[in-house]
């Protein structure tokens, strides 16, 4: 009897350190990065000073921190980044950094160039509301998400991405091109519904994640990059890529902008639809990942049945290349994923794919990189732009990952 009593004595003893050393991990863990990244982010912001309009950090250039003015689709990220690491560390004088960032992307309400109006002012405008509220935020929040609605028609029940697109052969011109990525763009008009009570701007987000997943993706749930509509008919004419390796295959950015988007539509509207869409996209992800858990630019490089598109260079060159920014963005759509199914499987995969991200592989050694955080993503391969470099919305997402890694109960 006194035997047994000493024996379950030891085994809840070890259960509770156990506990508390896997606490004390995860703790020093995130303080590492936070404190790792704090100092990089704090570098790029002594090289680019004050906002002007002009100067979002993008990646690295020809050797040197290359920025963008506000029309560029990445301007949000940056701002977005400052506010993660508010939250992260609770230290005001990132609020204030991130306020000053997010008001500088103001004149964008009314833009309407193109599709990219939900990261641009979601990332900054979006976060700055949840964090540290001020009443013109809403405003600002519910006209972008109108300029973007602008861009959405009847007839094909989808937002329009880009104004006009040319297949890598030019046998096809699109003047109604829809790429996977534009699903990241729904989280602001569903949330500006909320704000205004204006049913249109939740219908919109609807009907465009609806269409996408009538009209994206492959019976195996590899996604396509782009779908040209007709903009008599609006039906789906050809599906090809622009950023990806062939028009048939599954760009690895792609399928993660589709993993996260699928994911926060469920989180959003509870729609069991987009839930099972949400899992069968990270089956599909999950599956073809190597085992670092950062993917191959694109998952079928090199195969067979998949022709090369655009600029034509050696096949093993690309079939090196790995994009960190899509397993950034998965990693945080895998916490978001966890959390809403309740299933342990995907945080503890999540888990990995961030240890595997901070890792000397993947993040920067400290004061390199030009104060990016993380190495090796991929902006366009067949562009031959921004091969092998580091990018502003990679750190954005491993940042968001890291919010949303602390936030949980991983016990
Ligand atoms: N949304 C553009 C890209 O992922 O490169």
């Amino acid at each position: 009897m006194k035997i047994h009593k000493i024996i379950f004595g030891l085994l809840f003893l070890s259960l509770l350190v156990c506990t508390s050393c896997k606490d004390d991990l995860k703790t020093s863990f995130i303080e590492d990065n936070v404190t790792f990244s704090t100092n990089q982010i704090q570098a790029i912001l002594d090289k680019v000073g004050e906002p002007t309009g002009k100067n979002y950090p993008r990646t690295i250039k020809d050797g040197k921190l290359s920025t963008t003015n506000m029309y560029d689709w990445t301007s949000g990220f940056f701002p977005g980044s400052l506010w993660y690491l508010y939250e992260l560390t609770g230290d005001s004088t990132w609020k204030s950094k991130a306020e000053k960032w997010t008001s500088s992307l103001e004149p964008l309400k009314t833009f309407t160039g193109h599709h990219d109006l939900g990261f641009m002012m979601y990332c900054s405008y979006g976060n700055a509301l949840r964090l540290a509220p001020r009443p013109e935020y809403k405003d600002i929040i519910i006209e972008s998400a109108n300029s973007l609605a602008s861009r959405f028609d009847e007839r094909t029940q989808v937002i329009k991405s880009w104004n006009h697109h040319k297949s890598w052969d030019g046998e096809s011109e699109s003047f109604y091109p829809v790429i996977i990525d534009n699903m990241m763009n729904l989280e602001m008009l569903l949330e500006a519904s909320k704000l205004s009570g204006n049913k249109r701007l939740y219908d919109i987000a609807v009907a465009h994640a609806n269409t996408t997943l009538k009209n994206h993706f492959r019976d195996d749930f590899g996604s396509y990059h782009v779908v040209h509509y007709d903009t008599i008919t609006g039906a789906p004419i050809t599906k090809v890529t622009a950023q990806g390796y062939s028009d048939n295959s599954t760009w690895a950015r792609g399928q993660a902008w589709a993993v996260y988007g699928y994911t926060m539509m469920y989180r959003e509207t509870k729609d069991s639809i987009y839930l099972n869409t949400a899992i069968k996209l990270m089956d599909y992800y999950l599956k073809n990942l190597p085992e670092d858990l950062v993917p191959l630019w694109d998952f079928n490089v090199g195969q067979e049945g998949y022709t090369p598109q655009g600029v034509s260079y050696a096949v093993e060159f690309r079939e090196k290349l790995k994009d960190a920014s899509a397993a950034a963005i998965v990693c945080s759509a895998l916490f978001d994923l966890g959390k809403l199914t309740n299933d342990k499987r995907y945080i503890d995969i999540g888990i990995k794919m961030l240890e595997s991200l901070a890792s000397p592989s993947y993040r920067a050694q400290l004061g390199s990189n030009d104060g990016f955080l993380l190495m090796h993503s991929v902006g366009s391969i067949p562009h031959h732009s921004e091969i092998d470099v580091p990018l502003v919305y990679a750190d954005y997402y491993f940042l968001e990952a890291l919010v949303r890694y602390k936030r949980l109960d991983t016990k």
